[in-house]
């Protein structure tokens, strides 16, 4: 279905008491104008235009440099916020006239679900209305504008709160959600009818209605049952409020797929994540960006992982795994750091207290304790001895280690990069390894060991005999 979005997004938002414009503050792991265009989007829109204004430089570099990068979105700048009326009709000043339906939403209502919106231009197509309103009612209308109709139903007219007559507020209890389609053409050649001779001196996009029941240009009225789909945030606290439903909703789904939660109050999954079923999500995790988690496997507690990959039947325990991939069957944690493109083949293990940095961990092979390995590649079926660091930084430069199949390396060995551990080969405990190492050889770094027979006890009997 082609279909232009217009989505409000000039708000200040002075109530979020915040620096950042109001629809870049995050539900989950996206910004709130992120939910929105992505809604219009799945709901058929192929043209999107966002209306900025406070804070347009921020909401304009995440979409075109910035982790939102969409290229296709067109922005408009509203530098003087003089009503919503006047939003649109400063798209249509900047643009041109729009044909096809228009689908007008706010930046700050990110629960909108797209088939909700996809119904509301399949109702406008389907009547050739000029106007089609999304009402709800919910169970505070203050505030809201409120929709009136005649006898037979039909709208009339919006009013706003301010605008009602106390009869009005009192019994108007059907809302504006100020969500509209409107007929991309009419909308073009009748928005410039606005005026702003109301309570709040504003251009309200809400008049259209009126003028066009003048009209007799066809205006209806869509009833959302679920209100809560209409939220909008002005504040801390809403966001918080949007963010516990979304993050219900997502999990629900999740649960209804096969996945299982401990405690889905405490596991909070980003929209673009997937998991597979029989796993199960401990609390305390967070599953963000493009993260997918295959089958079989346990995530959690205390675990973070963005744009992780991870296969089937691993462990994830107390873990962060940022830009890197597990294979299957792998174990991590508690208390493993993989970041920077790590990747962990099938059957290998990440242990306790280890970091890893772009480093491939060949099938089998095992980083089990207190380790950092940075900019390396390790074979099959390695064991990394506790304590192990590749100094891998120079100040300057980042060099590459190399270890190959089955090689062994003793507790706390420094390797300096650029070094090549041979297959097979034996590194001794405490080495400082600064030179490769061939094939099949130990490799020893150390001082010889000193021991003194019977000095020991000859010293603590020394220091008896000083009291
Ligand atoms: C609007 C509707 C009201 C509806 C309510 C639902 C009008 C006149 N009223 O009221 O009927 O019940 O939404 O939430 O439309 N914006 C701009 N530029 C402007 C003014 C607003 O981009 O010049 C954006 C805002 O950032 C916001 C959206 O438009 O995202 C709505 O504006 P707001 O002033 O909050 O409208 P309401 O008074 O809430
Ligand atoms: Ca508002």
């Amino acid at each position: 279905m082609s279909a232009t979005a217009i989505i409000l997004a000039a708000g200040e938002g002075t109530r979020m008491k915040s620096h950042h414009p109001k629809v870049m503050h995050k539900m989950l792991d996206h910004p709130l104008v992120w939910w929105v265009v992505r809604a219009a989007r799945q709901a058929g829109a192929d043209r999107v235009i966002l209306v900025v204004g406070s804070g347009a430089q921020e909401v304009r570099d995440y979409f075109t440099t910035g982790e939102g990068k969409d290229e296709s979105i067109e922005f408009v700048e509203q530098t003087k916020r003089l009503g919503t009326g006047h939003a649109v009709r400063t798209v249509i000043d900047t643009l041109g006239n729009i044909k096809g339906p228009v689908v007008v939403m706010n930046g700050d209502g990110p629960l909108l679900r797209p088939q909700t919106i996809a119904a509301l231009i399949n109702e406008s197509k389907t009547n050739h209305n000029a106007c089609t309103v999304l009402t709800m009612t919910p169970p505070d209308v203050s505030g809201y504008g409120r929709v009136a109709k005649d006898d037979q139903g039909a709208v009339t007219a919006i009013i706003e709160d301010k605008d009602c007559t106390p009869e009005q507020r009192q019994t108007l209890m059907e809302c504006n959600s100020g969500v509209y389609c409107f007929c991309g053409r009419r909308l073009s050649e009748n928005i410039g009818k606005i005026t702003n001779d109301n309570a709040q001196g504003e251009y309200y996009l809400t008049d259209m209605v009126g003028i066009y029941v003048g009209m007799g240009e066809p205006v209806a009225a869509v009833h959302v049952d679920d209100y809560g789909e209409l939220l909008g945030v002005n504040s801390r606290s809403q966001l918080a409020q949007v963010t516990k439903i979304m993050q219900r909703r997502i999990n629900e789904r999740l649960m209804a797929e096969g996945v299982g939660m401990l405690d889905p109050d405490q596991v909070w999954v980003g929209p673009e994540v997937s998991v597979g079923q029989d796993t199960v999500l401990l609390p305390q995790t967070f599953l963000w960006g493009k993260t997918t988690v295959g089958e079989d496997c346990t995530v959690g507690p205390n675990s973070r992982l963005t744009n992780a990959t991870v296969g089937d039947r691993c462990l994830v325990d107390e873990t962060i795994i940022v830009d890197s991939a597990i294979d299957n069957d792998v174990n991590c944690g508690p208390r493993a750091y993989l970041r920077g493109g790590a990747h962990f083949h099938d059957h290998s293990k990440a242990g306790t207290h280890v970091e890893l940095k772009g480093t491939e961990v060949g099938e089998g092979s095992k980083v089990p304790h207190l380790s950092y390995l940075g900019d390396a590649r390790l074979g099959k079926d390695v064991n990394i001895g506790g304590g192990t660091i590749t100094c891998n930084y120079d100040g300057k430069h980042k060099s590459h280690t190399e270890i190959g199949d089955h090689v062994f390396v003793g507790s706390d060995v420094m390797l300096v990069a650029p070094v090549t551990i041979g297959d097979n080969a034996l590194l001794g405990a405490a080495s400082c390894i600064t030179k490769d190492v061939p094939a099949g050889a130990l490799s020893l770094e150390r001082s010889r060991q000193m021991t003194r027979e019977g000095w020991a006890d000859a010293y603590w009997k020394r220091l008896e005999e000083e009291d």
